[in-house]
């Protein structure tokens, strides 16, 4: 985070009230958004509203020993982020300050007030290689080198975007510390390979493009009914116990971004310490190399400060968008955005603002715009392209859709995974709701399934969504008369329904196979379950009764598909089996 230099501070001021997370201050020469050091023991803050000679400040850590009277300084500078190679593998608080080096400074998971750790490590050496040579010139954003900053990553030391660039007349190969200088420019600029950004403002690009790539997850459901793109924003709303961690973990482990980067923001401390001891046991599916490789883990659980909570999503997406700046393509996820809402009401209860709906801040739409807005499919002002695709889960109390955090999102974000409490008592997982998910990216992502999956992708996903909407409307029926009275054919959709919901939409997160399930396979099983279909119904045609039909014995190992690992050899046999099984009937 930033450090300010000596010659940044300025005057002083004095604490004139403290309130929870947030302290004001009179006589404080410092501009909105600066980072200030709070009373004797210089905790840090932020400055988030003056007003004449009254400066108020939201502070990062436990206030319970400040008074009045004590001191207040300014940093001069806006709350920033440390950029540069080391973040990935790196486990931050809201404020990028790593918690293992805050862990060693106080012996304890628990911060403590007063601490200060910078963001990436000072000392490292990391072995640079020149992109650019003597006499080139560089402008803003452009490459000068790569660092191998892990086996999966190439980190790429970048100008800094307020550089003015100019003619390199210096650059060499070799090891150095984020603080050496790597690069010098004709105008005097010198170039390191850490750079800082106030973590409110966007990251320049030049524009956003219409994404066209999905971004994979290796979910059935999502990759298959309710695509996201790269660049894409997405929410998952769900009440309590529904799934929405382990959906956020799936895509931190599974989607085929370049750099994940995942933001626990005010759950509980036990869901992210079950991040901190899965992730780093877990191995890329893409590359091989350990998943931390190309991931960045910022927490702030609900026993830490709510300011740090407000500020933590800040950090995420402008750590996201340094690496898009580098051509990579990156996640965020979020869980849950609903704690990140709650934290500003909190602070702006003890402002005093006037509340809008349910106590939030009438800001509230405004900050959730603001943030997916961040994420994008761009053309970088290095002429590299990249994209940030936002995840946010979303806590909605008591599962009721219509608050304010849930109908905010919804107006903002293009996919829709709404879990269910329903679904999720009956062991239905993952227990996203079919009927009320959506994906406006559907469309623009059907090409890029046409030539990489196959062909009939998008007709066999609209074949799927007619049966699940017939069985839902057949259901109300059942729900009146029983099944029986049903006419055959409709039974009969009924069962090929199961099909799908038992052996395509649910899939189990904690199996080691049917974890993760690539487009080719997520179609394969549809086109398995249809090739039941299509035979069962010429069958029935043929005058063959519905239970006979059901009764097939090679149907149900329609089921034990996602759990296999040679499902190519296991899905051929199948559809052979199925056909002649069915064909005997007649
Ligand atoms: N895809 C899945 N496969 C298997 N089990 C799942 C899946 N999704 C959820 N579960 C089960 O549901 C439980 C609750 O999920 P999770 O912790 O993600 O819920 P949550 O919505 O984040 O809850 P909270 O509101 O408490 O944060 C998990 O511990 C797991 O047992
Ligand atoms: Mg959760």
């Amino acid at each position: 985070m930033s450090q300010a230099t000596d010659t940044d501070v300025r005057e002083d001021g004095r604490i004139e009230s403290v309130s929870g997370p947030v302290v004001t201050a009179i006589d404080l020469d410092a501009r909105m958004n600066d980072v200030v050091y709070v009373g004797n023991e210089g905790l840090m803050g932020e400055v988030i509203e003056i007003e004449g000679n009254i400066t108020t400040i939201q502070v990062y850590e436990e206030t319970s020993n400040v008074s009045p009277g004590e001191p207040v300084e300014s940093t001069g500078s806006p709350l920033s982020v440390d950029l540069g190679p080391g973040m990935l593998d790196a486990i931050y608080d809201g404020v990028q300050r790593p918690l293992d080096v805050l862990e060693q400074k106080m012996n304890s998971a628990f911060l403590d007030r007063g601490v200060d750790a910078p963001g990436i490590d000072l000392e490292k050496t990391w072995e640079f290689t020149p992109e650019v040579e003597v006499g080139d010139e560089v402008e803003p954003n452009d490459i000068v080198g790569t660092v191998p900053e892990t086996p999966s990553i190439d980190h790429k030391v970048m100008v800094p975007p307020d550089y003015e660039g100019g003619e390199v007349t210096a650059i060499e190969a070799g090891d150095y510390t984020v603080e050496d200088t790597v690069v010098e420019l004709d105008n005097g600029e010198e170039i390191t390979m850490h750079q800082e950004w106030p973590v409110r403002e966007a990251r320049p690009a030049n524009e956003k493009q219409t994404p066209t790539t999905p971004l994979v997850s290796g979910q059935r459901i999502l990759d298959g009914l309710f695509p996201i793109a790269k660049g894409g924003t997405a929410a998952i709303p769900g009440p309590f116990g529904s799934g929405k961690t382990v959906t956020q973990h799936q895509l931190a482990k599974w989607a085929d971004a370049d750099i994940v980067v995942y933001v626990g923001c005010g759950e509980r401390g036990n869901e992210m310490t079950e991040v901190i001891e899965d992730f780093p046991e877990l191995e890329d599916p893409t590359t091989g190399n350990a998943l931390m490789d190309r991931t960045c883990l910022i927490a702030n659980t609900s026993n830490m400060p709510v300011a740090a909570r407000e500020s933590c999503v800040y950090t995420g997406i402008t750590i996201a968008e340094y690496f898009r700046d580098m051509g990579y393509d990156v996640a965020l996820m979020a869980d849950s955005t609903s704690r990140w809402a709650e934290a500003m009401r909190e602070i702006s209860s003890r402002l005093e603002e006037m509340p809008g709906e349910e106590g939030y801040p009438a800001y509230l739409a405004a900050r959730l715009a603001e943030f997916y807005e961040r994420a994008g499919y761009f053309s970088n002002v290095n002429g590299t392209e990249g994209s940030v695709s936002v995840i946010g889960a979303v806590s909605p109390p008591g599962g009721d859709f219509s608050e304010p955090v849930t109908q905010n999102t919804l107006r903002i974000v293009k996919t829709f995974w709404a879990l269910d409490a329903d679904l999720a008592e009956r062991r239905h997982f993952p227990a996203i709701n079919w009927d009320e998910s959506y994906s406006l990216y559907r469309d623009q992502l059907d090409p890029w399934f046409v030539e990489n999956v196959d062909s009939d992708w998008p007709e066999t996903r609209q074949w799927a969504v007619d049966v699940l909407d017939e069985e839902g409307e057949l259901q109300e029926i059942v729900q009146l008369v029983g099944k029986d009275a049903l006419p055959e054919d409709q039974q009969l959709t009924l069962e090929v329904a199961r099909y799908l919901r038992e052996a395509y939409l649910q899939q189990n997160a904690l199996h080691d196979v049917d974890t993760f399930c690539e487009p080719a396979k997520t179609y394969g099983i549809l086109d398995a379950i249809q090739t039941f279909n299509d035979e069962a119904f010429d069958a029935l045609d043929a005058g063959v009764p519905v239970e006979e039909i059901t009764d097939v014995e090679a149907a149900p190992r329609l089921n034990r598909i996602g759990v296999q690992e040679d499902w190519e050899e296991y899905i051929e046999d199948l559809k052979d089996e199925l056909a002649s099984q069915l064909r005997e009937l007649y």
